[in-house]
């Protein structure tokens, strides 16, 4: 029976390439047992990776056949997602394991697209999730999920219910109240609506809650900073000089109100012809990269400006939904792993309650 331990000795030296930037495998192996000659692998990750099963399976197959050719093995991959610390003060959702928020300094950079495609990533990945539509001056998440005429209800006249969509729970502040009543609210009134929204609908059990907030650095975002316990928030930005200046001021509110920030993603990268697939890069190119650089803030990956991301969103079918492992919606499922991957950043043991159990075995032939 091979060890334990020189399993780990051993995978230590295997590149895993589809593993998330910056964490090693190897930390993930948490045990190494023998079931009547075949030994089996447990591994645990901390984000959910529905995706990367078939590819680390294949990845890790290699090196241990190659390694040990005579040797049958067993894969067990487990997802253990836990709730992280936030910020002292801020009471905890007992349902809600992680709350992120998704921010950009600027409008009309692609916010509201990026929430919900990384929603249905994250979904798809195999975590349950929430999203709420927060953007009081201009909510558009009912459009995009499909379900632009829902009427929440309540059944004790105290909370509300979500609404059911692509299997994500969402909430709207479009369902409760009009836009054009909510524009010309003030900062508190909003800011309280907020609050109360995501307080009293009554999400279920959610690994996490996506957050896609009005844009911009003012009194709504300081309000949930100090009052709904925010985990991380993820900026989105395009490479053009206006918006990433916007999103530098997103940055350094977040580090002000201490919300790590765990990542940046660049939307409408290049531009993709719908035509005959020529690529552009028509908001200037690596702007996301020079703002990583100077703020320590990883990009987490970059999207183009495509006629599908718009086009199904319209139809109320993001892409991530209708073409799950298209180069979009793979690119999509690759950020929200990584997002959820760079959470472990923040520091807690993910020891306990896995959940989500595949298996991939391998015998040599005879
Ligand atoms: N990568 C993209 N490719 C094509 N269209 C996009 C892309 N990102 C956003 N859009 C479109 O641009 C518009 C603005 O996006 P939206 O997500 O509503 O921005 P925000 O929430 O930041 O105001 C929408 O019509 C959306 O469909
Ligand atoms: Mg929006």
């Amino acid at each position: 029976m091979l060890e334990h331990q020189t399993l780990v000795d051993f995978i230590k030296t295997v590149a895993i390439p589809c593993f998330p930037k910056n964490l090693r495998l190897v930390d993930f192996l948490k045990e190494t047992s023998d079931k009547n000659g075949v030994v089996e692998l447990l591994i645990q990750l901390p984000f959910p990776g529905n995706g990367l099963i078939p590819e680390l399976e294949s990845q890790l197959k290699e090196a241990l056949v190659a390694k040990w050719p005579s040797q049958a093995f067993t894969i067990k991959v487990v997802q253990n997602l836990v709730a992280y610390e936030t910020k002292a003060g801020v009471a905890p959702l007992a349902k809600i394991k992680n709350i992120i928020a998704v921010a950009s300094g600027k409008g009309g950079v692609g916010k509201s697209t990026t929430s919900v495609n990384l929603a249905l990533a994250l979904r798809a990945e195999g975590a349950t999730v929430g999203l709420l539509d927060a953007d009081i001056y201009g909510p558009s998440i009912p459009i995009m999920l499909g379900i632009p005429n829902a009427k929440p209800v309540s059944e004790d006249q105290k909370t509300i219910l979500p609404i059911s969509s692509h299997d994500l729970e969402a909430m709207s502040i479009g369902f409760l109240v009009d836009e054009k009543q909510a524009t010309v609210w003030r900062g508190p009134m909003a800011s309280s609506a907020l609050q109360q929204i995501v307080r009293d609908t009554q999400w279920g059990d959610l690994d996490y809650l996506i957050i896609d907030l009005p844009p911009g650095t003012g009194d709504i975002q300081l309000t949930m900073a100090q009052k709904i316990p925010v985990t991380a928030a993820v900026i989105v930005t395009t490479p053009q000089d206006l918006a990433l200046a916007d999103a530098k001021k997103a940055i350094a509110m977040f580090e002000k109100v201490k919300i790590p920030v765990m990542g940046i993603i660049e939307n409408m990268a290049t531009h993709i012809c719908s035509e005959c697939g020529h690529q552009e890069a028509i908001f200037g190119e690596g702007g996301a990269e020079r703002l990583s650089t100077e703020y320590e803030v990883p990009v987490l990956g970059q999207l183009p400006l495509t006629m599908a991301i718009r086009s199904d969103l319209d139809e109320g079918v993001p892409t991530v939904v209708k073409q799950p492992d298209g180069p979009i919606g793979l690119s999509y499922r690759g950020i929200a792993r990584q997002l959820t991957a760079n959470l472990t950043r923040l520091g807690k043991d993910f020891s306990k309650g896995a959940q989500g159990i595949q298996v991939a075995t391998w015998a040599p032939k005879k």
